[in-house]
């Protein structure tokens, strides 16, 4: 990431410019973006796969706000924020949008990243899920998975306030601090393992003394998933990473444990929320109270605190 680039994939807020071409939106509108920018004409966004746009990002498949290697686009940590194809990409927000802000800006990324890893996974009703990750993504991802109905979903992580949070949501949170997690699900499951896994951490993962073990989450998933379980992958795992200690994962490589995989008959499903697949829907279930997602939320702060808030999100 290039210093002074503008971060920010959580953008909500009310137009105040159109430019030329946009027809359906107009000044004064409340709207939510999707962090992935799409066209909404390539092949990949006419079939709902907008964070995979063939437009926004030449020579490459989908861009985002604020991101490396997805475009020039600022993100939204600003006070103003330019959206391409605004007709395409703005979600328009209903009229309880601005007592619920707090909600509705969950669907411009993790809530329905969230969903994604739930539809990656393919969790039904009935289905135990294993959750890797309990930060905002691992949290809506076990938020969504009890939307789809599952039946038993454990969330894996050693941060004991996020795991709280899980277990105010009904989850089994479980705290991987001494190591003893596989054993843990195992148990829960009968000894066969989830029906379903979603990794929610990415290729920073650590081990139990904080160091980065970028294989590790990917490798409990295939012990604690069942023979012909499906894992869906939305933490993110890089091309390359220059800066890895690792020498496979400074070339974006893992030591994944494949034959074991193989042997057990499961699949996987990786990569980038398409987010407008998911935005409306789940906004419906924000505007009928049906779902509350800023439960996420710890702190409120202006912009001009911004460099604060990093520091304690650090
Ligand atoms: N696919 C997408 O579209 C998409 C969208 C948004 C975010 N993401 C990615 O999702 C991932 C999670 O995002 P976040 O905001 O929740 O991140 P976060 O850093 O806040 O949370 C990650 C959590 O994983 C835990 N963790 C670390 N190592 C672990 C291990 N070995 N086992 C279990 N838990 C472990 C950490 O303690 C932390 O609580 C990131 O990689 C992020 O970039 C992907
Ligand atoms: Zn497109």
């Amino acid at each position: 990431m290039a210093p002074g680039r503008m971060l920010g994939h959580e953008n909500l807020g009310v137009v105040i410019e159109v430019g030329r071409g946009v027809d359906r939106i107009k000044v004064g509108d409340r709207v939510c973006l999707p962090f992935n920018i799409g066209c909404g004409f390539c092949a990949n966004c006419e079939r709902g796969l907008s964070g995979y746009c063939l437009t926004v990002n030449p020579g490459s498949a989908g861009g985002a706000y604020g991101f490396v290697g997805m475009g020039p686009y600022s993100g939204g940590q600003a006070d103003y924020l330019r959206v391409p194809y605004g007709d395409f990409n703005c979600l328009m927000l209903p009229r309880d949008s601005e007592e619920k802000e707090s909600d509705y800006v969950m669907l411009s990324d993790i809530f329905p990243t969230g969903y994604h890893a739930t539809e990656l996974a393919g969790v039904q009703a009935g289905d135990s899920v294993v959750i890797y990750g309990a930060g905002p993504v691992g949290l809506m991802a076990a938020y969504s998975a009890a939307l789809k109905g599952a039946s038993q979903v454990m969330v894996v992580d050693t941060q004991k306030d996020r795991l709280q949070l899980a277990e105010k949501l009904g989850a089994i949170a479980i705290d991987d601090t001494e190591g003893g997690g596989i054993k843990r699900v195992l148990e829960l499951t009968g000894g066969k393992g989830a029906d379903r896994g979603r990794e929610c951490v990415g290729y920073q993962c650590c081990n139990r003394h904080r160091e980065e073990v970028p294989n590790l989450t990917m490798n409990k998933l295939v012990q604690t998933v069942k023979a012909t379980g499906r894992i869906g992958v939305v933490g993110v795992f890089l091309p390359e990473n220059p800066q890895a200690k690792d020498k496979l994962a400074r070339r974006g490589r893992l030591a994944f444990d494949f034959g074991q995989f193989w042997f057990k008959g499961q699949s996987i499903g990786t990569g980038q929320a398409n987010v407008k697949a998911y935005n409306r829907p789940l906004s419906k279930l924000i505007e009928h109270d049906k779902v509350k997602p800023s439960w996420i939320v710890s702190h409120e702060l202006p912009l001009s605190r911004a460099p604060e808030a990093y520091e304690k999100f650090d």
